[in-house]
């Protein structure tokens, strides 16, 4: 049977798209079976009706807190029973509680080499901060912000003339071809963690 994905997304949903296209080519041995978005007006919304996958919206405006919004989603993934669950633009941090639930089971792709310039517009800080190259990391999701251990890493050059928004088109590239990658090394069962680090095994 084909291993179960979710993923939760907040905006645009191009690496939503790029796992799609990798389930649809055969690349990811699994299936997207939900998607979830915090914000109703995410376009990745409707990348996931156009092939058909069920989307759930979780307005997180409508829950009174964060806690009710995290009971909430974490009863949603608990009747859907992911194998797999990826961040894909998500824009919250998961809570401890389903963290410590889906431990080394959720994935999320970061636009920096991490562990440099986590957290919010890591392209702008890159560009900002004068690095020579950056690029994009898929790490497991832990308690802190962009701090788990990490699967793989894609580097490209940083231009003098970039701007943040040209270097996040360099990186979305990359971004598109390492996330259906990890995601299939996890499907296929070889990665292995040894404290901080992620061994793979090809
Ligand atoms: C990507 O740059 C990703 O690394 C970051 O948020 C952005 C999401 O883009 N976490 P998209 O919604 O997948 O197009």
């Amino acid at each position: 049977m084909h291993k179960k994905i979710v993923v939760l997304v907040s905006g645009r949903g191009t690496n939503l798209q790029a796992l799609i296209d990798a389930v649809k080519n055969g690349t990811i041995p699994g299936r997207i079976t939900l998607v979830i978005s915090d914000n109703p007006h995410a376009y990745a919304l409707e990348r996931a009706r156009k092939e058909n996958i069920p989307t759930v919206i979780l307005d997180y405006a409508s829950f009174p807190g964060k806690k009710a919004y995290e009971t909430a989603l974490l009863d949603i993934l608990t009747k859907e029973g992911p194998d797999l669950i990826c961040l894909a633009g998500y824009m919250r941090i998961v809570g401890r509680e389903i963290v410590a639930r889906y431990r080394h089971r959720i994935l999320n792709i970061h636009p920096s080499l991490l562990p440099a310039f986590p957290g919010l517009e890591a392209q702008k800080q890159a560009v900002e901060y004068g690095v020579k190259v950056s690029g994009c990391t898929v790490h497991f999701v832990d308690e802190g912000m962009d701090t788990g251990p990490i699967v793989l890493q894609a580097a490209c050059p940083v231009l003098d003339d970039d701007t943040p928004e040209t270097l996040s088109a360099r990186i979305l590239q990359y971004e598109h071809q390492i996330y259906p990658q990890a995601v299939r090394l996890f499907l296929e069962g070889k990665l292995s963690i040894e404290g901080r680090k992620v061994l793979v095994k090809e």
